[in-house]
């Protein structure tokens, strides 16, 4: 495969998950510039990954600006932050790596399905589950017949006490004014591949959900506005800052806060930054619990479960097919098949190369994927127009939990 060099738009947390890739494989990829506008940001990524000052940007604006200096580039700013650089890097030539959502308003997901369709680059809508050596399995003992024809799918995502707090309560997706629904952002993924599973175009929508824990009116009395301010609740309240930030670890999330990872460091961006504020004292307006119902083509139906209030941090599955059925725990890496007349058996989720990387090896088997579309190799399992249903899904399921009515796949299809 030929080396492809490539530009991250955005290094943060995901910029920096995918250009890890070029540490483990560099003959298969090089970073060749960054544009990030948090200058401590821009500094570790131009250090990890060799950049000169020349190769350093603060914005995407800037070094789109440009003219065409790689192969490809990595869109991973935030969410809203996505559709004017995939265009006009379409538009330059470039190839696409594209965070999900592709974008959080419907007109853009299918504008970016237009461009990349004319462009005839590789446009990769960054579904990283479908990557994984969990899903994957399951997909084939789907596609194997190992359960008869799939009619009832059951998902659940276990966001985690913590990981809500983290990510929707005190950080970066807490309002989806500021980023997206809960629905776009987190369970994008998990309608997705609910969606890929089933293999059918989806009919109906209807949801229900809210913010019912995270919010002013559980503020237990006394509490300041941030943890660090000595909160008398420290002891019995879960989600006390330091109990889930100054624990020794400084992998994710805790190095979501800073770049100084030092105890002192820790402490001084929980004072400072939103990560130490009272989860009853945040400007979140997103769900902390929401369901949703579909039905495809067929009669196949599915459910799915997102939820806030479960100590564990998983995906957890059941297919129920006519020959048999599935049930399987994406972080256990547990996959029990059971055929009807038979005896239940346990199937070993390991059929691709990936490692330990984020998301169970999502990460680096999306970027593997990726890099040889780029050389003109194999297919592209998660294009924008393979992305938009499970998108134009979400879209759905957030106008049915509004407006309390099932919604149609017609209507958003046709607006
Ligand atoms: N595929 C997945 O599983 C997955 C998981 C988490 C997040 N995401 C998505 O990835 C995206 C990024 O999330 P993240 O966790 O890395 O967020 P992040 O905040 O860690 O990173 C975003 C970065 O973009 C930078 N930025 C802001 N304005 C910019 C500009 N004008 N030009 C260049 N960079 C700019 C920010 O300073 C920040 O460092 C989001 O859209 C999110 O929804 C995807």
């Amino acid at each position: 495969m030929e080396k492809v060099t490539a530009i991250v738009l955005g290094a943060g947390s995901r910029g920096n998950a995918y250009a890890r890739y070029s540490l483990e494989r560099p003959d298969e990829l090089r970073i060749v510039g960054v544009a990030e506008p948090d200058g401590a940001r821009r500094k570790q990524f131009a250090d990890g990954y060799g950049l000169a000052a020349d190769a350093c940007f603060e914005s995407w604006e800037e070094i789109l600006d440009r003219p065409k200096m790689a192969d490809a580039v990595f869109v991973c700013t935030m969410d809203d932050m996505h559709t004017a650089p995939a265009l006009k890097a379409l538009q330059m030539g470039y190839h696409v790596l594209l965070e999900k959502p592709m974008s959080n308003r419907r007109e853009e997901c299918l504008a970016i399905c237009r461009a990349a369709k004319e462009s005839g680059k590789a446009l990769t809508v960054c579904h990283v589950l479908r990557y994984t050596s969990f899903y994957r399995t399951l997909k084939r003992l789907i596609d194997d017949g190992e359960i008869g024809q799939v009619q009832t799918v059951d998902q659940i995502e276990n966001v985690g006490y913590w990981h809500q707090a983290h990510s929707f309560v005190r950080g970066n997706w807490r309002n989806s004014d500021q980023s997206s629904p809960m629905i776009l952002q987190k369970s994008c993924h998990d309608l997705d591949i609910i969606s890929w599973l089933i293999d059918r175009p989806c009919l109906y929508v209807s949801s229900f959900g809210s913010l019912n824990h995270f919010t002013a009116a559980h503020r237990p009395a006394g509490a300041p506005d941030n943890c660090m301010d000595g909160c008398p609740h420290s002891g019995d309240c879960p989600y006390y800052a330091p109990k889930v930030y100054l624990t020794g670890k400084t992998g994710w999330p805790v190095d979501v806060l800073t770049v100084d990872l030092t105890p002192e460091g820790i402490a001084k961006a929980l004072r400072e930054g939103p990560y130490g504020r009272c989860v009853y004292a945040c400007d979140n307006n997103v769900v902390d619990h929401q369901v949703v119902n579909m039905e495809y083509e067929g009669g196949v139906t599915a459910s799915f479960t997102m939820t806030a209030f479960t100590a564990d941090f998983t995906r957890q599955i059941k297919i129920m097919g006519t020959r048999g059925q599935i049930m399987a725990d994406m972080t256990k890496e547990e996959i029990r098949l059971h055929r009807f007349g038979e005896e239940e058996r346990s199937v070993s989720p390991k059929e691709t190369a990936a490692d330990g990387f984020g998301h169970g090896g999502g990460d680096f088997g999306i970027v593997e994927n990726f890099l040889r579309l780029v050389n003109g190799r194999g297919d592209n399992l998660t294009s924008a127009a393979a992305s938009l249903q499970s998108h134009l899904m979400c879209f759905a399921a957030e106008k049915s939990r509004l407006e309390h009515r099932t919604v149609s796949m017609e209507e958003m299809i046709s607006g």
